[in-house]
């Protein structure tokens, strides 16, 4: 069921919550499938509804920077302190030591959890209408598009799910930028709205992609993530497409292109770095729709601030 996220409809989905239930509703990157962090049940429910592998955790959404602290008790750190200070409530994750007292599928059983404090108005209504903590995936089945319009998470998870909240297109539009703040230097291991150059005002040095250890206790970040239906393949020039596009078309495939900017192609994004990515999910769910046989996408500029569209084209056209 959708409902409208007003005062009537938050009240519902606090309830909805604190009775074990899923709720799906908006936040300022993308929709978030979510349940309480301190019910095992409410957690297996996500994990069997999304499909997701039990070795992939999930991000613990929590009402202000305070909550934060008491979750993660004697892990919270200097880092931990400047980064919230400086982001939340923002689009940003930060991976610190494992507070007590978890549903252990939450970490997937790792001694680090993920933790966040969404600024979308509705988001943070519900969670201090419901005054727990609330872990939120992405509103999509596991490896799908993530969903940035109510009726893109309706359409993925529909019946399975309790309540889902509609708060209008999220304005981030990107997953949240996820930085491990328990190395030194931080490690920033998925890029999102908040940028490199913004982590680095803050951080001075740090570390980008996921480190060994990481990979193995975040498998989430493994390649092939955020993926339409259609296959899609992402290119590095305007050529290099219209040629793909003219070889599709030859063989009688039908496709598009996507591209940025001043970029030539069937589809164009904008051509600033947050523009692109309140856009681009919508697009490519968009482009699903079509009953494609292709899509070719055109990656922005291999420059620091398109890093989080080119991870999520990349991983969308991975194999
Ligand atoms: O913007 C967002 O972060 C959205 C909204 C709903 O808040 N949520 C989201 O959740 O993108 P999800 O589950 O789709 O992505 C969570 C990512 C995964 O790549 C996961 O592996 C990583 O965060 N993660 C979670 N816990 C972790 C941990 N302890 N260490 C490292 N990575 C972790
Ligand atoms: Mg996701």
């Amino acid at each position: 069921m959708i409902v409208a996220a007003d005062e009537h409809g938050i009240a519902r989905a606090a309830r909805v919550l604190a009775d074990g239930g899923l709720v799906v509703f908006p936040t300022e990157t993308v929709y978030g499938l979510g349940g309480l962090a301190h019910d095992p049940d409410a957690v297996a429910r996500i994990y069997s509804v999304k499909g997701r592998p039990s070795s992939n955790p999930l991000i613990v959404h929590v009402a202000g920077v305070a909550e934060a602290r008491s979750l993660v008790g004697d892990g919270w750190n200097p880092v931990a302190e400047a980064l919230a200070g400086a982001f939340w409530p923002g689009p940003l994750t930060l991976v610190l030591p494992r507070g007590p007292g978890l549903a252990d599928a939450v970490t997937a059983g790792g001694p680090t959890m993920a933790l966040r404090v969404p600024a979308h108005p509705v988001a943070r209504e519900l969670l201090r209408a419901c005054g727990k903590p609330v872990v939120a995936p992405s509103a999509n089945s596991s490896g799908r598009l993530s969903p940035t319009l109510a009726c893109h998470a309706w359409e993925d998870l529909g019946g399975r799910v309790d309540l889902i909240l509609d708060g209008g297109a999220c304005l981030a539009g990107v997953e949240s930028t996820v930085v491990d703040a328990t190395t030194r230097p931080a490690r920033l291991l998925r890029p999102g709205p908040v940028s490199p150059m913004k982590l680095e005002e803050v951080l001075g040095r740090f570390a980008v992609g996921p480190g060994s250890e990481a990979v193995a206790r975040s498998p989430g970040l493994e390649t092939r993530h955020y993926a339409p239906r259609t296959k899609l393949v992402a290119v590095a020039t305007a050529e290099a497409a219209v040629s793909m596009a003219r070889e599709a078309r030859a063989e009688g495939r039908k496709m598009a292109t996507l591209a940025f900017g001043a970029t030539p192609a069937d589809m164009i994004l904008p051509g600033t770095p947050a523009e692109a990515e309140r856009a681009l999910f919508a697009a490519l769910h968009r482009l699903d729709s079509l009953g494609l046989d292709l899509i070719v996408a055109v990656f922005p500029p291999d420059e620091p601030r398109w890093w989080a569209v080119r991870d999520r084209l990349a991983r969308a056209s991975a194999s």
